[in-house]
């Protein structure tokens, strides 16, 4: 799989954590931030992730930053993007298998590495199930919505399905 990992200053360490662990995996992967001491701001790599995953140029990001707030943030402004900032093992699978995120957050200043790395595994391996396929389309819809230029209130998506 093509992915592109991006951190800021926050979370370099875990940054190149992942990447080595990705690229061991036989993954391509792309990588984005600075170095060890140098300054980077979130929104800038996260709206570069974001406009990758969402064209296709790659298939899946990976963003960390202190806490993952503020990547997961700046991610989602992109269109096409569904960015999960995730904490352990469920929320990591759960992103996949209810969300389809394409992109995962993660907090460099809250997870030990260990964790971050098995939950990118969890994300990565975790099939999509077809039946939340209607509240994707839902995401899709707002999105479609805010580009014209219409309050998404006005038409909301029925939820009158079970679970
Ligand atoms: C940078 O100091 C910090 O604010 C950033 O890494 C992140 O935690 C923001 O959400």
């Amino acid at each position: 799989m093509r992915l592109t990992v991006a951190s800021d200053h926050a979370a370099v360490e875990l940054r190149q954590a992942v990447v080595s662990h990705l690229r061991a995996q036989g993954h391509t992967v792309e990588e984005r931030g600075p170095s060890s001491g140098a300054s980077a701001d979130y929104p800038d790599l996260a709206g570069a992730v974001g406009c990758q995953v969402a064209s296709g140029e790659v298939e899946r990001g990976v963003l960390i930053c202190g806490t993952g707030i503020g990547m997961s943030i700046a991610a989602n402004k992109v269109p096409g993007v569904r960015a999960a900032l995730v904490h352990d093992l469920t929320t990591a699978s759960l992103a996949a298998q209810h969300n389809d995120a394409n992109v995962l957050c993660l907090g460099g200043r809250l997870l030990a590495s260990p964790l971050a790395l098995a939950c990118v595994d969890a994300w990565l391996t975790t099939p999509f199930e077809a039946r939340h396929q209607r509240r994707l389309d839902g995401i899709s819809a707002i999105e479609r919505q805010v580009q014209r230029g219409l309050d998404p209130q006005v038409t909301p998506t029925p939820s009158s399905h079970p679970a």
